[in-house]
């Protein structure tokens, strides 16, 4: 089993949680499957993955009880005004009647029109690349103030954001009425987006951290960086291992996601890297640079600061 975190709720979250970002229907179905026989008892959703209802399928397949595993999903920025409907949606696709964890997307509403169909990538890409939908003109405070009334409903047992900034995070704070702290920020973190700021923020008020995209996203150039490949091999490990080490050892959640059964098992199983060794993960930045790998595509563009 992977150690837990408590979160400002005095709630456990288990330390490492499937991702299933990118994945398909029938993948995300086998994945989430072989992660529950693995170990896993902590799977990440979104509305906006398209991939709920597989979840949900295979948690009730998976023959271990509802109330032993941790669902987070998310509601999606074009539903910004309504949470409500937001986390009914996610949960009659997931086929359950709570959520354990329910966070705020982006920090940014969306027009929902060109999201008719449903599907992301059906919003036609526009010449300078960004998709053509645009940001709605709603404060996201708004919308966290909606959130803060569903843990009443009993249907999401933690309320959290994703995608937040220090200053997003100090405009919950600083609004007037006093707002519930997130229990949760979930964001891209990996040694080549180290994020120590925003997580030392974040620490420093109780809100607990989860880290997407751990292993650096698809077309990761750290899994096959030679002083990762090394590190493993002396911890007869896999790079994925160290990497998932990394962020178990800054004190947060991280998220690894594969669809790959042999890959999902691997990534659950626990080394523990020196701290020197941890140093040299540290430094994998200057070798292979900076990088943000999820950047969103609406308009306008950037969000982050
Ligand atoms: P796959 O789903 O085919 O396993 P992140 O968690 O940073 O988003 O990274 C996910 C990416 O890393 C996916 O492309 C996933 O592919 C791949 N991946 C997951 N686990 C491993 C592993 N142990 N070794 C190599 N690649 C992995």
């Amino acid at each position: 089993t992977a150690p837990a975190l408590q979160l400002n709720t005095g709630a456990l979250l288990p330390a490492i949680g499937l991702g299933t970002w990118k994945s398909g229907e029938e993948d995300t179905y086998n994945a989430v499957k072989s992660a529950i026989a693995a170990g896993y008892r902590h799977i990440d959703t979104a509305a906006i993955y398209g991939n709920e209802s597989a979840v949900g399928r295979a948690i009730r397949d998976s023959g271990v009880p509802r109330e032993d595993l941790w669902i987070t999903t998310k509601l999606f920025s074009t539903q910004h005004r309504n949470p409500k409907e937001g986390l009914e949606g996610s949960l009659e696709r997931l086929g359950l009647d709570y959520v354990d964890l329910y966070l705020m997307h982006w920090p940014v509403a969306l027009k929902a029109d060109k999201l008719a169909t449903g599907h992301w990538f059906s919003i036609p890409l526009l010449p300078d690349g960004r998709r053509d939908i645009d940001v709605e003109d709603w404060d996201f405070v708004k919308t966290w103030r909606l959130m803060q009334e569903l843990p009443k409903s009993g249907k999401c047992r933690n309320i959290g954001v994703s995608n937040f900034s220090i200053n997003n995070l100090k405009k919950l704070s600083d609004s007037e009425d006093k707002l519930v702290v997130p229990a949760v920020n979930q964001i891209e973190i990996h040694p080549q987006l180290p994020q120590t700021e925003l997580i030392d923020f974040c620490k420093a008020r109780g809100i607990v951290i989860e880290a997407y995209s751990p292993l650096g996203s698809s077309d990761s150039a750290m899994l096959t960086h030679p002083v990762l490949v090394d590190l493993a091999k002396k911890y007869d490990a896999q790079p994925a291992n160290v990497l998932i080490n990394w962020g178990l050892s800054r004190g947060y959640c991280v998220l690894p996601k594969s669809i790959n059964a042999e890959r999902i098992k691997s990534n659950f199983r626990q080394i523990t890297v020196s701290d020197e060794d941890i140093e040299l993960v540290t430094h994998l930045i200057d070798e292979v640079g900076a990088k943000r790998y999820v950047q969103p595509d609406w308009r306008p563009w950037p969000i982050f600061e």
